[in-house]
C-alpha cells in the first residue's frame, strides 16, 4: 500500500478527523470513543467463549511453539486467529524481505514529527504485511537514565517529553496501518545488568514525572498493549505490580488495552492476574516449563483465587485491541518472510541522514570535490563474514547500524560508508584510499596526501542474554572500541584534515578526541540501519545541511552523568535529576549538551509571543486515555521566528524549555516541553509554534495524588539548544 492510501484508512478507521495531503491532522483522537465501540464488540464475543477458549487467549502457547517469537492459539467459537506477537521496535525480526529500519533513538535525534511517524506507518505496514497482529514497540523504557544502559538506543533518548512525543507518533503511525503496537517495557527497566532480579526502587514525583510520562503518552495514543518489564518496581515485580498496572496504568491513565508480560517476566498464577496482567508471554519459560497460566489459572479460576469477571476482564482488553485495530476484518496470513519493503528506504535514508548531529566543524565539511579522500577503520566497511553474520548482531564487526539482541533485525542490504563514499567519489573523479582495520600501523601510510580522511569509529551495546567483547548488555565504559581513540590519533598525526565519524548506541567520552591537533570535524552519526553509508555522504557532502540533535547530553566524564550501571536494587537516588536536568542542576559544564547540534548554515531568532489561558491548581478532567481530559487541553502558546541567515538551506530544531515558579517543589532548572523543526531556505523566516498543554505546565503533587499548576511565573526559554537560550517569556498562573 502507497503511504497515503494507509494513512486515510487510519483517519477513517480511528474516526480521527481529515487528512490534509498525505498527512493525518494531528487533532486529539477520539480515544474515548473508539475504545467503547471496540469493548462492546469484545463484549458481544466474549458471550460466545467457553473458559478454556477465555484461558488460551490470556496463555502463549509456549516458547519456540509458533511461527512468531509470541502466539496464541486461535479460538474458533469467535473466528479469532492465531495470533502473532514479533519483536520490534526498528523492523520485523528474523524477517528476510523486510526493511532494517533506524533505531529508535536515531529517529528521536531528528527531532522531526513527521519522519517520527511516517517511520512508525512503515513499520506498521511491514508488520501487517508479515501477518505480525501485534508489533513488539516502541520502546519508552528504558528511558536512559544511565548513559552505559545496553538498551537505550532501542528508545528515544533521555528526556521524557521527547520520547513521549516520538511514542505517540509511532504508535499512531504502527497502529494507522492497523497493527496492534506495545509501548514496552513498563516500567523502569534502565539496565541489563540483573534485570531479572533487581528491584528499582523510585519516588512518586520521579516515576510520575520521567518514567511514566511516555508510556502516558503512548496510552493517550491509543495504543493497544504494554509490556510489563522484568524487573520489580518498588519491591514487587513489574507484572504483578498491582499499584503500576491497576492503579497507575488502568485507571489512573485509564488504559483501555491490556498488559502482556515480557518474556517469562511472570512469577504467579493468581497474584499476576489479581495485579493485572492480562496475557502471559511466551507461556513458558525459555525451557517450555514454568507455565503459571493455562491449566494454572483454570484451576485459580475454578478455585475462586481469580475472580472469573477478572479473566473475563482480561479477554474484553485483549478483544478489544483486536477490534480497535479492525483485524477482525480480515488479515493477512502470517508470514514473516514476506517481501514488504516498498520503499520504506527512503524513510530509513532520511532519519539516517536527518537524524546525524554534527558536533564540530571548522569549516572542513561540506566536501567539495577533494582530490583525495582516505577512509579509515574496520567500522567503515561491512563485515566480511557477512552483513547477518552475528545472530541477533551480537558482535561488533563492520559497520555498526544497530546494537544488539531481541531489538535486532536481519538487513536486507546494508551500505556502509566506504561503500557510499566509494560511489561518490566515483562521480567527482575523487581518489580513495582505505585502510579496513583498527590497527594504528599503516594508517599513515593510508591517509598521506589526502584532503579529508575520514575516520569510523564505534561504540555498541545490547540486551544481557549476549555478551559482546565483555559487555553483557550494558557497556562497561563509554570509551570507544577497537581502539578508536589511537585510531584517531594516529591519522591526525599523517594528516590534519581529520573528520570523525561516531556510530554509536549511546554517549561517548570525546575528550582524548577533542584534544587531538588535527580532528577538524565530528559527525555524531548515531545509528543509521541500512542506509548507513547513503545518509552519512549526504551529509558529508552537503547534498543537506545536518540537522539532527543530540537526545542525550555528551560529558566530559563518566563521573559527570551522576548515575550508573547498579550492582543490587537501584534506588533511583537521582530523582528528577537524569540527564540535562542534572547537569543543569548540579552546575557541570557538559561537553555537548542536549539538543546541540550544528548545521552548515546559520539561525536566529526572534519576535517570541506568550499567550495563556493556565490557571494555578489541580487538574480536575474526567479520565480518558492518558490521564484527566484536561492535562491534554491547550493551555499557552508560545511563537518565536526563526531565520536562515546563512547561506545554504537548513532545518533548525527550535527547542522551549519550562523553569517552573517557585512555588513548587524543588524541579529541574529546565525542562524540555515544545520542539518545532523548520526547514528554511537561506534568507528565510518561519514561526515556531509551541502549544503547551496543562500537563505540560504541571508537576505531580504527591500529596494530591494529582498533576497541579503551580502559582506563579513560569520561566519560558526558546533557543537551539538546552543551554544555548535565545528568548525568553513568562507565562503567569
Ligand atoms: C525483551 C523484549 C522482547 C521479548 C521477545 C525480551 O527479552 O526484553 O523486548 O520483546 O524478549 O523477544
Amino acid at each position: 500500500m502507497v503511504p497515503q492510501t494507509f494513512f486515510l484508512l487510519a483517519a477513517a478507521m480511528l474516526g480521527k478527523g481529515e487528512t490534509t495531503g498525505d498527512k493525518v491532522s494531528r487533532q486529539a483522537p477520539t480515544g474515548a470513543q473508539a475504545w467503547a465501540a471496540a469493548h462492546s464488540q469484545a463484549a458481544a464475543a466474549l458471550a460466545r467463549m467457553s473458559q478454556q477458549d477465555k484461558i488460551n487467549m490470556v496463555t502463549g502457547v509456549g516458547w519456540d511453539k509458533g511461527p512468531c517469537v509470541g502466539n496464541t492459539a486461535p479460538i474458533n467459537s469467535i473466528n479469532y486467529p492465531q495470533i502473532c506477537l514479533q519483536d520490534g521496535p526498528l523492523g520485523i525480526r528474523f524477517g528476510t524481505g523486510t526493511t532494517a529500519f533506524t533505531p529508535g533513538i536515531q529517529a528521536a535525534s531528528t527531532w522531526d514529527v513527521d519522519l517520527i511517524r511516517q517511520r512508525g506507518a512503515y513499520l506498521g505496514a511491514e508488520a501487517k504485511g508479515c501477518g505480525v497482529h501485534i508489533l513488539l514497540g516502541p520502546v519508552a523504557g528504558a528511558l536512559g537514565k544511565i548513559p552505559h544502559g545496553g538498551r537505550n538506543w532501542e528508545g528515544f533518548g533521555s528526556d521524557p517529553y521527547l520520547a513521549g512525543i516520538a511514542m505517540k507518533e509511532t504508535i499512531e503511525g504502527i497502529q494507522s496501518a492497523g497493527v496492534q503496537a506495545n509501548a514496552k517495557h513498563y516500567i523502569a527497566n534502565e539496565q541489563e545488568l540483573n534485570r531479572e532480579t533487581m528491584s528499582s526502587n523510585m519516588d512518586d514525583r520521579t516515576q510520575h514525572e520521567l518514567y511514566l510520562w511516555p508510556f502516558a503518552d503512548a496510552v493517550h495514543a491509543n495504543v493497544a498493549s504494554v509490556m510489563c518489564s522484568y524487573n520489580k518496581l518498588n519491591g514487587t515485580w513489574a507484572c504483578e505490580n498491582d499499584k503500576a498496572l491497576n492503579q497507575i496504568l488502568k485507571k489512573e491513565l485509564g488504559f483501555q488495552g491490556y498488559v502482556l508480560s515480557d518474556w517469562n517476566a511472570q512469577h504467579s498464577t493468581a497474584l499476576s492476574a489479581n495485579s493485572g496482567l492480562d496475557l502471559t508471554m511466551p507461556g513458558s519459560d525459555f525451557n517450555g516449563r514454568n507455565i503459571l497460566w493455562g491449566p494454572q489459572l483454570n484451576s485459580a479460576v475454578n478455585a475462586g483465587q481469580v475472580q472469573r469477571s477478572r479473566l473475563d476482564d482480561m479477554c474484553k482488553r485483549i478483544l478489544a485491541g483486536w477490534y480497535l485495530l479492525r483485524q477482525n476484518q480480515g488479515y493477512p496470513s502470517i508470514n514473516i518472510r514476506a517481501n514488504v519493503q516498498g520503499n520504506h528506504k527512503e524513510n530509513v535514508r532520511a532519519v539516517a541522514r536527518d537524524g546525524i548531529v554534527l558536533l564540530k566543524n571548522d569549516g572542513i565539511l561540506p566536501l567539495s570535490k577533494p582530490k583525495k579522500i582516505a577512509v579509515v577503520g574496520s567500522h567503515s566497511v561491512n563485515n566480511p563474514q557477512g552483513i547477518n553474520a552475528c545472530v541477533d548482531k551480537g558482535c561488533n564487526v563492520g559497520t555498526l547500524g544497530m546494537g544488539w539482541g531481541s531489538g535486532s533485525v536481519n538487513y536486507p542490504y546494508l551500505i556502509s560508508p566506504y561503500d557510499a563514499l566509494r560511489t561518490r567519489a566515483q562521480a567527482d573523479g575523487t581518489q580513495v584510499s582505505l585502510h579496513n582495520n583498527d590497527n594504528t600501523n599503516g594508517v599513515s601510510n593510508a591517509v598521506s596526501g589526502a584532503d579529508a580522511v575520514v575516520v569510523v569509529i564505534t561504540a555498541d551495546s545490547g540486551e544481557g542474554y549476549i555478551t559482546v567483547e565483555g559487555h553483557v548488555g550494558d557497556r562497561n565504559n563509554l570509551d570507544p572500541w577497537h581502539n578508536g581513540n589511537q585510531l584517531v590519533q594516529a591519522a591526525a598525526q599523517a594528516n590534519k584534515n581529520v573528520i570523525v565519524v561516531v556510530h554509536s548506541v549511546g554517549q561517548i567520552t570525546l575528550e582524548t578526541i577533542l584534544n587531538t591537533n588535527g580532528v577538524r570535524a565530528i559527525v555524531w552519526a548515531g545509528l543509521p540501519g541500512q542506509e548507513n553509508g547513503n545518509a552519512l555522504v549526504d551529509v558529508l557532502y552537503g547534498l543537506v545541511s545536518p540537522s539532527g540533535k543530540l537526545p542525550y547530553t555528551i560529558g566530559k566524564r563518566e563521573a559527570d552523568y551522576g548515575t550508573a550501571v547498579i550492582r543490587g536494587d537501584d534506588n533511583f537516588r537521582e530523582g528528577l535529576f537524569v540527564d540535562y536536568r542534572h547537569f543543569d542542576n548540579a552546575k557541570i559544564e557538559p561537553r555537548y549538551e542536549f539538543g546541540f547540534g550544528l548545521s552548515y548554515t546559520n539561525f536566529t531568532f526572534s519576535d517570541i509571543k506568550v499567550t495563556s489561558t493556565v490557571k494555578a491548581g489541580p487538574a480536575t478532567g474526567p479520565t480518558i486515555p492518558g490521564g484527566p481530559a484536561d492535562l491534554w487541553e491547550d493551555v499557552a502558546t508560545v511563537t518565536a521566528v526563526i531565520t536562515n541567515s546563512g547561506a545554504v538551506e537548513g532545518a533548525e530544531v527550535a527547542q522551549l524549555y519550562i523553569g517552573l515558579p517557585s512555588s513548587a517543589p524543588a524541579s529541574p532548572p529546565k525542562q524540555l516541553r515544545g520542539f518545532s523543526k523548520l526547514k528554511l531556505a537561506p534568507g528565510a523566516s518561519g514561526t515556531a509554534t509551541f502549544n503547551l498543554r496543562r500537563r505540560d505546565l504541571s508537576y505531580w503533587d504527591t500529596r494530591l495524588q494529582n498533576w497541579v499548576v503551580p502559582s506563579g511565573n513560569f520561566v519560558v526559554s526558546v533557543g537551539a539548544s538546552s543551554r544555548d537560550i535565545r528568548l525568553t517569556g513568562t507565562i503567569t498562573a
